[in-house]
């Protein structure tokens, strides 16, 4: 068998039949659910790095990196609609291209998860800091709220927020529908009256030069806000409790996206009409790249009057263009509503290295739960130290590059998983098929290899380190204890002690152990 190790695509069944979950959503609510997990640092405050990449031609970024996901998310939930069960694209890739594969994905889902969840922390960090600053006329060193790329040495407010999400997830707080919903509403309230305040003060000569830095520009900008729609994946695995999923699914995942895909744009236009977003050059007029030590320089000498030198950049257009008071308002609902993205990060991160760990590709002691809480604290410690870290030393941009690497590996092999089992296994059951997959998935696989070759040289270095080490720890430690190589083809996905999702998406939906949300 040329893929080596299968984990049996029968026995995930088996166990997600016993779920028998309740079909209880419509399109509506699957939209709202992806507007929710997937607004967040992207629009909040790369906005400020795409048009350092590509100034107004960003807005085309916008579209570009929406079309990717728009396919992926198609190819996505057939597979989610197919394997309802946890471990997303690494427990798909066990089951249709064998084990070392599945661990590179899951290898790579760490990258998506826990990196992105630093890259929030950031986010978040910007512009709480930006807020105090503001709106309480208190001076914040730039030393200790900014990592040592960005012209400081740590960023504290980043970890503080990692640290404290750690520690709700540790103790297993979870998030009710209820406050989903309001922080939904907040965000969208926050773009929506950005984009009210924004347009009316549009200058169209702001616009041009549209693409300053060429194609390459707008590309290199495509592949950094590609972040700003991850997390739709929360859509597709929501396939099972879909009511009608062959028409609900599709309405959610294009939806959700296409409503980003609006916001985005105007605000975007927002920023670009209302204070100029042309990229800062050098003394000798070179391109500075976005997140480098360089840039803070420039920055610095300008006064940090440039929407790229910005840490919360739509608060600070607001400021720019007369409206102090809103633009804090933007920053207070910043403040309040991603750290609700930081916690469904890490959640999925603790939840992929559970799966793994059960799978015995990651040590046992990964699994293990605590006695009072019925959380998986080793590992939720394990990722909080590390999402701690990355918030604290590295700038936002960077940490969503990185980010988006992993996620366009794991969007890529999920398109492939998608056309092979239609191959291999043409008859089984597809409560979800997606639409046209002959056109469908090659573009979804090309997409996600163009966004991923437009990534900087740095970001794709650190990619093929990040599978480097992966691979030696796959062939050192986890070939050797896999379950599925030693014959154990079980999953666990009704034992009792699998803890509960934190973020029960909406009432009425059953949860992995058997709690009902
Ligand atoms: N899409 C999410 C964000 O922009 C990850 O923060």
């Amino acid at each position: 068998m040329i893929f080596g190790r299968i984990k049996s695509l029968d026995a995930i069944l088996a166990t997600a039949e016993k779920k028998s979950l309740h079909r209880s959503l419509g399109a509506f609510q699957l939209t709202m659910l992806g507007i929710g997990a997937v607004i967040g640092t992207g629009i909040f405050v790369l906005t400020a790095e795409a048009a350092q990449k590509a100034g107004p031609g960003m807005m085309l970024a916008f579209v570009i990196a929406g079309f990717v996901c728009a396919v992926a998310a198609l190819c996505y939930a057939e597979m989610a609609a197919m394997v309802p069960v946890s471990g997303s694209a690494y427990t798909y890739s066990y089951a249709v291209m064998g084990e070392l594969i599945a661990w590179m994905v899951g290898w790579a889902l760490i990258l998506e998860y826990a990196v992105a969840a630093g890259a929030v922390s950031v986010g978040w960090s910007g512009y709480v800091v930006g807020l105090i600053e503001n709106a309480f006329h208190i001076d914040i060193p730039d030393l200790l709220v900014r990592g040592p790329y960005d012209g400081g040495v740590v960023n504290l407010p980043a970890m503080l927020i990692a640290g404290l999400v750690t520690w709700l997830l540790v103790i297993g707080t979870k998030e009710s529908a209820a406050v989903n919903a309001v922080l939904v509403g907040i965000k969208v309230t926050a773009l929506t009256l950005f984009i009210i305040l924004a347009l009316p003060v549009m200058q169209m000569e702001n616009f041009t030069p549209f693409s300053p830095l060429g194609f390459a520009g707008v590309s290199a900008a495509a592949a950094s806000i590609f972040f700003a729609y991850v997390g739709f994946d929360a859509v597709s695995t929501a396939a099972e409790e879909t009511k009608n999923p062959q028409r609900n699914m599709p309405i959610g995942l294009i939806g959700s996206l296409a409503i980003c895909t609006i916001f985005y744009l105007l605000v975007a236009a927002g920023v670009i009409g209302s204070v100029g977003a042309q990229p800062v050059s050098g003394p000798s007029g070179q391109a500075l790249a976005p997140g480098s030590v360089e840039l803070a320089k420039q920055c610095a000498a300008l006064g940090d009057q440039a929407v790229v030198c910005s840490k919360e950049a739509l608060a600070w257009t607001l400021r720019e263009i007369g409206w102090p008071q809103i633009g804090n308002l933007i920053g207070l609902a910043a403040g309040l509503a991603l750290p609700s993205v930081i916690l469904m990060m890490m959640f999925g991160q603790t939840r992929i290295f559970f799966v793994m760990s059960r799978d015995g590709l990651l040590p046992a002691v990964f699994s293990k739960i605590h006695p009072r809480f019925h959380t998986p604290y080793v590992v939720t410690i394990l990722t909080g130290i590390f999402v701690a870290l990355f918030a604290a030393f590295f700038p936002v941009g960077k940490l969503a590059d990185i980010s988006n690497s992993g996620t366009l590996f794991a969007f890529a092999a999920v398109s492939i998983a998608v056309i092979m089992l239609r191959k291999t296994d043409p008859s089984r059951r597809r409560p979800f098929r997606t639409p046209a997959i002959a056109i469908t998935a090659p573009l979804a696989i090309a997409g996600c290899v163009y966004l991923f070759w437009s990534l900087g040289v740095e970001t794709k270095m650190m990619f093929v380190g990040w599978a480097t080490i992966g691979l030696f720890v796959y062939f050192l430690y986890s070939r050797r204890h896999s379950h599925v190589g030693r014959g154990l083809n079980e999953t666990h996905e009704d034992d009792s002690d699998t803890p509960p999702l934190p973020v029960p998406p909406l009432p009425g939906i059953h949860t992995p152990g058997g709690k009902d949300a």
